[in-house]
């Protein structure tokens, strides 16, 4: 009777187990995940890294624009640049059309992923209109300024002053004033690359400069000036993914982008490797604190990995929150040297930094010290040179050069330069470069991305870019003559994603209330289990009184037979 009861137990137990099973693997869906990348896992059961390819989540874009509000005084007496954001000028931005297919017998996912940016009235703020004026650095100018100080296009010093002659002329200055829209989806256009795309400059060119260009360096390959122009229904080239079918921890780590297996632009190979998954929107199950979540965004040209920073609730589903940490925005690391910025100007633009403690050390000879200066750890040390490295400057912590165009396979045709929003990610000399930086964490760290921790599906997403552009002064050209060295924050970019509201019903439906239903059912079992087992006691104590009494009674009974006999005995 007890081993019935124990096995009784057994059964429950692993029915609970088995149906856990079901629905872990339902959700994870191993060796379905064709289906899944594709949305039809099971039906509709699987709320998973589908919704998020799917429709079933919302993007918004808020776009912040620094309006620079002294122009003419950075231009003419080289004045603190002072800067003043407007925004958000919100875009929603959604999917509109995916291409994809399989290839190397499933275990491979080709695909091209369309996007439509719609300006959104409603979430912008009061004086942002898509028409909005705003005050910003004027990039083919400052981009040509620019070449002509770098050596690599060796222009001499009269060319220089002829061509910000002509620049003049052309009515090119380092400021402007644009309309959010211009200078964001639709571009502007700009004398300077018209003129540099007309048939004039070649005639000019051919008739008295034997067919060389006159103007020594690239002019860029763009009819107008804008940060993403063209991008409304385009996409951020081809992806090729592992479909996770072999090996589940492979699941959506990318094989090659824009059909490469590393990125060009960067010559060092940990800066070059294309790492983990398309902008981080996939990752393998069963995520623990101590992850590297590796992601490749192709809007800043690069590869990243964020780690565990807290846990979060997100519409009531419990998760491990993921940030990037601030060293991988530091290039005086020797982990990112690769991201350096090239410096080919040689500039100082950060001339308070570092902030060397007095040396205290005497006598040390230089000559018999084996030191690598290029490293942040060294900067300061006696024998070395602070921020000058290599004959040139670096920059501090919190900087990266714009390697591509965002998102495209395309040198970036102007020399700019990513950071946090706010300059987050740098000392504070740094940040009080420029007036009108204010850096908060919560609102500016560039990537935080929350995941319920056993599916691995994500339940928010943010990430967050900031493009600067370097200026500096030039005594050759007049428009910089009196500029001063500084990058100037352009626009910072704020991009939260979000599950749709049946979608974060689904999977609370999943991970939360089915595992509290569970529990329930678990409670009842053993509650069943428990009244069963009084039962049975219950049964075999009656069966028990049963038989004493009846035992008594057949007793009773035999003694009364032998009564009887005696008697009968007695009768007979
Ligand atoms: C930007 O600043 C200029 C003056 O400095 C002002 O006229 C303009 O309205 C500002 N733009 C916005 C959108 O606030
Ligand atoms: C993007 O294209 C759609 C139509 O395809 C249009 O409605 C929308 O206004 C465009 N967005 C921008 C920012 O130009
Ligand atoms: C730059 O041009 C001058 C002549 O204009 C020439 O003498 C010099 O060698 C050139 N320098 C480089 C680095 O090409
Ligand atoms: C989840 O990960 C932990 C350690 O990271 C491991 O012990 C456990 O077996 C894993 N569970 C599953 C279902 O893979
Ligand atoms: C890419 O991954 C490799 C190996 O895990 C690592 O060494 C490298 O630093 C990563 N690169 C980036 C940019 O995260
Ligand atoms: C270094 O010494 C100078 C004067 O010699 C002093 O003004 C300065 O505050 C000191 N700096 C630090 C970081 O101690
Ligand atoms: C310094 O420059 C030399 C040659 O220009 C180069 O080989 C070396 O890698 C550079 N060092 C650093 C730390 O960038």
């Amino acid at each position: 009777m007890h081993c019935d009861l124990v096995n009784i137990f057994h059964a429950v137990d692993s029915l609970v187990a088995v149906l856990l099973f079901c629905l872990r693997s339902h959700l994870c869906c191993k060796g379905r995940v064709e289906n899944i990348l594709l949305g039809k896992c099971l039906g509709r059961t699987v709320p998973g890294h589908v919704s998020l390819v799917k429709a079933t989540y919302e993007q918004h874009f808020n776009f912040y624009i620094y309006n620079v509000t002294n122009p003419s005084h950075i231009n003419w007496f080289g004045e603190k640049p002072c800067v003043i954001e407007v925004g958000p000028f919100a875009i929603k931005e959604s999917e509109q059309k995916k291409e994809y297919k399989f290839e190397d017998d499933g275990n491979s996912i080709w695909y091209k992923n369309y996007k439509m940016f719609v300006y959104d009235k409603k979430r912008s703020c009061e004086d942002c209109s898509y028409e909005a004026p705003i005050f910003v650095p004027n990039l083919p100018a400052i981009g040509a300024m620019a070449d002509m100080g770098d050596p690599q296009y060796n222009v001499s010093k009269t060319a220089k002053w002829i061509i910000s002659l002509g620049l003049i002329l052309l009515g090119e200055y380092p400021f402007k004033v644009v309309t959010f829209g211009d200078l964001v989806f639709d571009g502007y256009d700009d004398p300077l690359l018209t003129l540099g795309h007309s048939s004039f400059l070649n005639y000019l060119s051919n008739t008295y400069n034997g067919g060389k260009n006159i103007i020594p360096f690239p002019i860029p390959n763009l009819k107008k000036m804008g940060f993403f122009v063209g991008y409304n229904n385009s996409n951020d080239e081809d992806y090729l993914i592992h479909s996770g079918k072999e090996n589940i921890e492979n699941i959506a780590n990318i094989q090659k982008w824009a059909g490469m297996a590393k990125l060009p632009w960067w010559e060092d190979p940990r800066a070059a490797a294309i790492n983990g998954s398309d902008s981080g929107s996939f990752s393998a199950p069963n995520l623990s604190k101590t992850d590297r979540l590796y992601m490749f965004q192709s809007y800043m040209c690069r590869s990243f990995y964020m780690e565990y920073s807290k846990d979060r609730t997100v519409h009531d589903i419990p998760g491990y929150n993921y940030e990037i940490p601030y060293s991988l925005y530091d290039t005086t690391l020797e982990e990112n040297i690769g991201f350096r910025y090239p410096n080919r100007e040689k500039v100082n633009y950060f001339p308070d930094w570092p902030v060397c403690p007095n040396s205290t050390s005497t006598g040390v000879n230089c000559d018999l010290v084996n030191i690598n200066c290029a490293i942040s750890q060294n900067l300061c040390h006696k024998c070395c040179t602070g921020s000058k490295v290599n004959d040139t400057y670096l920059l501090p912590p919190g900087y990266f050069p714009m390697a591509c165009f965002p998102g495209k396979n395309e040198k970036a045709p102007f020399g700019m330069i990513f950071s946090a929003p706010h300059y987050l990610f740098s000392p504070p000399n740094a940040v009080n470069s420029v007036y009108g930086m204010d850096p908060n964490h919560e609102a500016h760290v560039p990537l935080s991305y929350t995941h319920e921790q056993h599916s691995g599906m994500i339940t928010e997403v943010k990430f967050r870019l900031q493009i600067n552009v370097p200026v500096y002064q030039n005594r050759h050209v007049i428009q910089t003559a009196q500029f001063p060295n500084k990058l100037i924050p352009v626009l910072w970019a704020d991009s939260h994603a979000y599950l749709t509201k049946p979608a974060y019903d689904m999977i609370h439906g999943y991970f939360v209330t089915i595992p509290k239903a569970i529990y329930i059912t678990k409670f009842m079992s053993l509650f069943v289990g428990v009244a069963l087992i009084l039962l049975i006691v219950a049964v075999k104590v009656r069966t028990r009184k049963q038989r004493i009494a009846r035992e008594r009674r057949n007793n009773a009974l035999l003694k009364d037979e032998t009564k009887g006999d005696k008697k009968g005995v007695q009768i007979v």
